[in-house]
């Protein structure tokens, strides 16, 4: 039970010190680690726990190296500057706090500068598979463990670029109204790129045998991250570029589609593909549809091309 001593706790949709940080705009923060209430280490702990068999059994090997290489404290949630210490000397890749929603453009730059926006929030405990929003047992157990290999973290970087390019290229559309017609374009097939890679990725398992998972929605999911490899009705097919930039998806239920890659080589492969197409402007007419994008993720773009 609460107490009058007791910290408010950063628990998700429900953190004073969050709301005051976005309430004065402070996109990037310094975690606030004296906050975690005792309530928000069970969670982490709970998460923990019952992930780690299945990542045993479903994730693939370089997640659960990472894993490893970051000695991520399975009971009590992990200090970022902790994680950075393990993870930093490997790939230069930094976990950066982040209050809230990072505008898309914004959060493809963090990678290109090998910093992840982090949340620091974590789900509540009475609802661990309820998850309104990422949470820091997404970002942390799930993303950065990959992020730790080398061939991950080059096409992560590479992908920061493509979005650099993309806020480029449609700057020197002079027309305004073809101007944001072309960047929804492009920013949905990077949108889709991103989820049907990062996000909700398999990947064929040591010597091209089985499938194993790599997508951080799924290596932070208790229920999907089996039903991704086990269930009869998922759709997994060898990862096509030309089909996943104009698949649409929907985030809120088990993925019914999911793409597989050889090996992380292939996904940087990919990345550079995706950016020649971009350039050769076969992104301009993608397929319209999910994900649709606010206001300030295409203005997210727009500004950076501006002001390069
Ligand atoms: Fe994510």
């Amino acid at each position: 039970m609460a107490t009058a001593t007791a910290p408010a706790g950063l628990t998700t949709t429900k953190a004073p010190f969050i709301e005051a940080a976005q309430a004065k705009g402070e996109l990037y923060i310094t975690q606030p680690y004296e906050l975690y209430s005792e309530d928000n280490h069970e969670a982490w702990r709970r998460l923990y726990d019952r992930m780690a068999p299945r990542w045993e059994q479903y994730a693939n090997p370089h997640f659960l190296k990472g894993i490893e290489n970051l000695s991520l404290d399975a009971k009590r949630v992990p200090r970022l500057e902790d994680v950075n210490k393990f993870m930093a000397p490997l790939t230069g890749f930094r976990a950066k706090a982040v209050s809230g929603y990072v505008p898309a453009y914004l959060f493809f730059d963090c990678l290109r500068n090998r910093e992840f926006a982090t949340t620091v929030t974590i789900r509540d405990r009475a609802t661990l598979d309820y998850r309104p929003e990422p949470d820091i047992f997404h970002d942390i157990a799930g993303h950065v463990p990959m992020h730790t290999d080398k061939a991950f973290a080059e096409a992560l970087v590479r992908f920061g670029q493509a979005a650099k390019t993309a806020a480029d290229l449609v700057a020197g559309i002079k027309d305004e109204k073809e101007r944001v017609r072309r960047v929804i374009s492009i920013q949905k097939a990077l949108a889709r790129f991103f989820w049907f890679t990062i996000e909700f990725g398999l990947m064929r398992g040591p010597g091209g045998k089985g499938i194993k998972a790599y997508g951080s929605g799924l290596l932070s999911s208790f229920g999907e991250i089996e039903h991704c490899i086990e269930s009869p009705i998922v759709q997994r097919y060898p990862v096509q570029l030309e089909w996943v930039v104009n698949q649409y998806f929907e985030i809120d239920k088990y993925q019914p589609l999911l793409f597989i890659v050889d090996s992380f080589d292939h996904l940087f492969d990919l990345v550079g593909q995706l950016e020649q197409w971009m350039k050769e402007g076969k992104l301009d007419n993608v397929s319209p549809g999910e994900p649709e994008l606010s206001e300030t993720d295409v203005k997210s773009f727009l500004d950076a091309g501006a002001r390069a």
